[in-house]
């Protein structure tokens, strides 16, 4: 029988290393706590395999936070990693697209160690045309209490994340997560409902070719962006690219983390600040993409840096690998892209 790793032996073997590397007592807590997340994905994917066949496609009647139409499957989604992570009581908060406020626990700052920060569901326009949609997690350890409050806990800067992740539920199911010791994929066997790794310390390419962006917003990005899209069709970057856009950033992230690439969400006319959220987008993925060898700004600096003001933030995201990342940066910078 070939021999299988699940995520949960994984996150372990990573703990011991961990523990052998540094010799810090990495608990079994982190391993709990991803257990808490993969059990509510496992959830939310039998809910979108079937969702033509239950009520659970269209729209939910109610506006999020973000004044956009909740789709059902936004909430349950929402509904099932509240269920699965307010049960550990390693969870100081949960912290989610969908919920104004976050979701505090009131356990002692020795228990409550860990806050969760996630979009349930990412991609909702999609699904209810079957098209990939994911869940984005991000995990941030809170700081001691003489060191700040649970809110500033919440509100740490990207570089200090201890994990971050996403599924993205498309033709298999796939489970991709950092804890800043390379970038591990799981695929999601039906038969046996667990997450058997399945690509090892995923590295992004050095150069790939393709970008991905809504190049419906074009009129209203900053000219350097369209200056840049230019340059990469005219093969300024010695070779040929092709479009893709699925609208749904866990399914065009994947790609380029697999591919390489370019994945631009600039400023638009109708959001200047970006559309994309620091906390539970941005962020995650940026985390995974920089420990994959790639790159990640808002286009002027590393989204890891910034200082989040808000747990609903905005940005602007360009992430991809570094060759592209490169000379996006010299092109905004203003400087002749070598
Ligand atoms: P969500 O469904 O969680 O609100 O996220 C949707 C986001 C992201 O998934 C995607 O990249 C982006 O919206 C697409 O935006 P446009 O339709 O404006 O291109
Ligand atoms: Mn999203
Ligand atoms: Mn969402």
């Amino acid at each position: 029988m070939a021999m299988i790793t699940t995520v949960q032996q994984h996150i372990l073997q990573q703990q011991q290393e961990l523990l052998r590397s540094t010799g810090c007592e990495a608990s079994g807590t982190f391993s709990w706590l991803l257990s808490g997340i993969t059990l509510a994905t496992k959830m939310i994917e039998a809910k979108i395999r079937s969702a033509g066949l239950s009520d659970v496609l269209g729209a939910a009647g109610a506006e999020n936070v973000q004044g956009e139409q909740q789709q059902k499957l936004d909430v349950y989604a929402n509904q099932a990693l509240l269920h699965c992570l307010g049960l550990r009581d390693s969870v100081a908060a949960l912290v989610s697209e969908e919920d104004e406020q976050p979701v505090t626990f009131n356990r002692d700052a020795e228990t409550g160690r860990y806050i969760i920060v996630f979009d349930p569901l990412d991609g909702s326009s999609n699904i209810d045309v079957n098209v990939n949609v994911g869940t984005i997690f991000s995990v941030l350890r809170r700081m001691p209490a003489e060191l700040g409050t649970l809110e500033e806990s919440i509100l740490q800067q990207g570089f200090r994340q201890v994990a971050a992740g996403y599924v993205v539920y498309g033709p298999s199911t796939v489970l991709v997560y950092t804890t800043g010791n390379g970038v591990h994929g799981f695929t999601l066997d039906p038969k046996i409902g667990a997450f058997v790794l399945s690509h090892e310390r995923m590295q992004m390419p050095e150069q790939g070719s393709y970008y991905s962006t809504n190049e419906a917003n074009a009129a209203g990005w900053p000219q350097e962006y369209r200056s840049y899209l230019a340059m990469l069709r005219d093969g300024g970057l010695g070779k040929a690219y092709s479009s893709r856009y699925i609208g749904s950033l866990v399914a065009d992230f994947h790609r380029t983390l697999l591919k390489g690439g370019v994945f631009l969400y600039p400023p638009t006319a109708k959001q200047p600040k970006g559309k994309l959220r620091l906390l539970y987008e941005a962020n995650p993925l940026a985390f995974i993409a920089e420990q994959a060898g790639g790159v990640a700004t808002n286009g002027a600096g590393r989204i890891l840096d910034i200082r989040p003001e808000g747990i609903h933030q905005r940005t602007p995201l360009c992430v991809g690998s570094r060759r592209e990342m490169e000379a996006l940066t010299a092109t905004l910078s203003g400087a002749a892209v070598s």
